[in-house]
């Protein structure tokens, strides 16, 4: 009989905490609320008391999203559970989520705790936890790096304490498959209490073996699985929500289980994280990758002609991959566009849809055929509800191969006493090339210099009019912001997505509004 797996996901804290993948309070209620239409079962809205932002953010997904259990992560400190609490509480199905490590170099190095200090900080921790919420889970971090005997001591006496899951991370991606299936067994065989709580595993993929370790632990008995849209995460990054969900929707027959999520959302969200955190998943990404579903040889083309079986083992629409050749044009209106949208799986907030129709209908004029391509790249530039503080007027470039580039940008600039005033300013730069003397003449405008840390530009459709994507990520004190622009011309594609850039580091920097955290 195939068993029901619990998908925790935790791209929102996880996912998020590694470097150069953070999203302001917008973008996360933004893909949570994809997390609760892809059916997840948790969503691990984040770690509260590391700052005021990631507090705020996990309170209003709390407050906000309906559906999946909001869980909010803490270390087995009194502090940080109850401001975990603080945050998560107004939730219609709260977890907290308290972790302690239990092997012997993060006990001696890190903690400078023994053995059975630690065993009772961690059942305490959980009592705490437990006197707040009736969902508590507790995770052994570098569960699999501690001597199995001293974790399943833990265990039962966290389960005894009231922790409803219990997590064995395999935090630094150390183990492999059937060294991880048999942790599980012999947990499940030695701890007494064990079928009192949901056990769960937590892999990351430093050796590539995240996916191949949550399965083999799935076939072990585990019964949530915790992963990230894309397999962000911390260094290599965790298990791909993606993989392990379609695999058990595929391969049913031999991992005999499945999950409640509804697979024809996967490309909608993973594209949605790939658009907020500016990062795009490589091109040969298992699911979601541009040539997952791509068949370039002759003899492949040949076969799936044939019969769609010979080469592909599950169907783009099965992950919500937009196939249909329909396309919008200029004269198409309203309705089909938002009812095009809808049939992507795209669901902007309504008071986005007069931006995105009015984006549309500039690409329509430009383009004889607005595909679905074009649609989704559209959306997801429109996603973030960051205030336009800074906007594009118009630009001038002079360039050639024998002279310096220069570019005159002007921008209209939003007054922040009077949002409907705007003034327009204008600067000329020197660059390295017209987009370098464009992103000088802004900062000339904008009277800051953040550092340039990424830029990439990509076709994100096909033709000579394709549009062109430009990404940038610049860095300003200790923060990262990322921008990303689309158009059909890549000087103007570069200059959105640094002008996007900008206004996040001015929304976040001059707005910075500091929630109260309750400790
Ligand atoms: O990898 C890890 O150990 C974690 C825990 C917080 C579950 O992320
Ligand atoms: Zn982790």
């Amino acid at each position: 009989m195939p068993r029901r797996i619990a998908i925790l996901d935790t791209t929102l804290r996880d996912g998020e905490q590694a470097p150069g993948f953070s999203m302001n309070l917008d973008e996360k209620l933004e893909v949570a609320r994809q997390l609760s239409r892809l059916g997840v079962d948790v969503i691990e809205a984040g770690y509260p008391v590391t700052s005021p932002g990631d507090f705020a953010s996990v309170k209003e997904i709390a407050r906000v999203v309906r559906g999946p259990v909001i869980a909010s992560l803490a270390r087995a400190v009194e502090k940080d559970i109850d401001a975990a609490w603080e945050a998560v509480r107004g939730a219609e199905r709260p977890r907290l989520h308290v972790v302690l490590a239990t092997s012997p170099i993060h006990m001696e190095h890190r903690l400078h705790m023994g053995p059975d200090a630690v065993l009772e900080l961690a059942a305490a921790s959980v009592r705490r936890a437990r006197s707040y919420c009736p969902d508590v889970e507790f995770s052994a971090e570098d569960a699999t790096r501690s001597d199995p005997e001293f974790l399943a001591r833990v265990l039962q006496a966290v389960i005894v304490a009231g922790a409803t899951v219990v997590n064995v991370p395999d935090t630094v991606g150390y183990s492999v498959p059937e060294e991880y299936a048999e942790l599980f067994r012999r947990l499940r065989a030695g701890v007494p209490d064990i079928d009192k709580a949901t056990l769960s595993a937590h892999c990351h993929d430093d050796l590539g073996l995240a996916v191949a370790n949550t399965l083999a632990a799935i076939g072990a008995g585990a019964q949530q699985v915790e992963l990230t849209l894309n397999g962000l995460g911390e260094r290599a990054g965790n298990a791909a929500l993606e993989e392990v969900v379609m695999a058990l929707a595929t391969r049913s027959d031999a991992l005999h289980a499945y999950t409640a999520v509804d697979t024809t959302q996967i490309y909608a969200s993973s594209k949605l994280v790939q658009a907020v955190t500016g990062v795009r998943a490589q091109p040969n990404k298992a699911i979601v990758g541009d040539n997952a579903f791509a068949h370039e040889s002759g003899g492949h083309q040949a076969g799936l002609q044939a019969n769609k079986a010979t080469y592909e083992i599950m169907t783009p629409e099965s992950v919500g991959l937009p196939t249909s050749r329909m396309v919008l044009g200029k004269h198409s209106g309203r309705a089909a566009f938002e009812e095009r949208l809808d049939f992507l799986g795209f669901h902007p907030r309504p008071d986005t849809m007069p931006e995105l129709f009015a984006g549309f209908k500039d690409l329509a004029d430009k383009k004889k055929a607005v595909s679905d391509r074009d649609l989704e790249a559209l959306v997801l530039g429109v996603s973030a509800k960051v205030p336009e503080t800074y906007r594009l007027d118009r630009f001038v470039i002079n360039s050639g191969s024998t002279i310096a580039a220069t570019s005159t940008v002007r921008l209209s600039s939003r007054d922040a006493g009077n949002p409907e005033r705007a003034s327009l300013l204008e600067r000329v730069s020197l660059g390295d090339g017209p987009i370098d003397a464009s992103f000088k003449a802004i900062d000339k405008i904008v009277g800051r210099h953040p550092t340039l840390e990424d830029f990439s530009l990509n076709a994100v459709t096909e033709g000579k009019d394709a549009q062109g994507e430009a990404r940038v990520r610049i860095q300003f004190g200790a923060k990262r912001y990322n921008g990303r622009g689309l158009s059909t011309d890549v000087v103007e594609a570069s200059i959105r997505a640094y002008v996007a850039a900008i206004n996040v580091m001015v929304m976040e920097t001059e707005d910075a509004r500091e929630p109260d955290c309750g400790s």
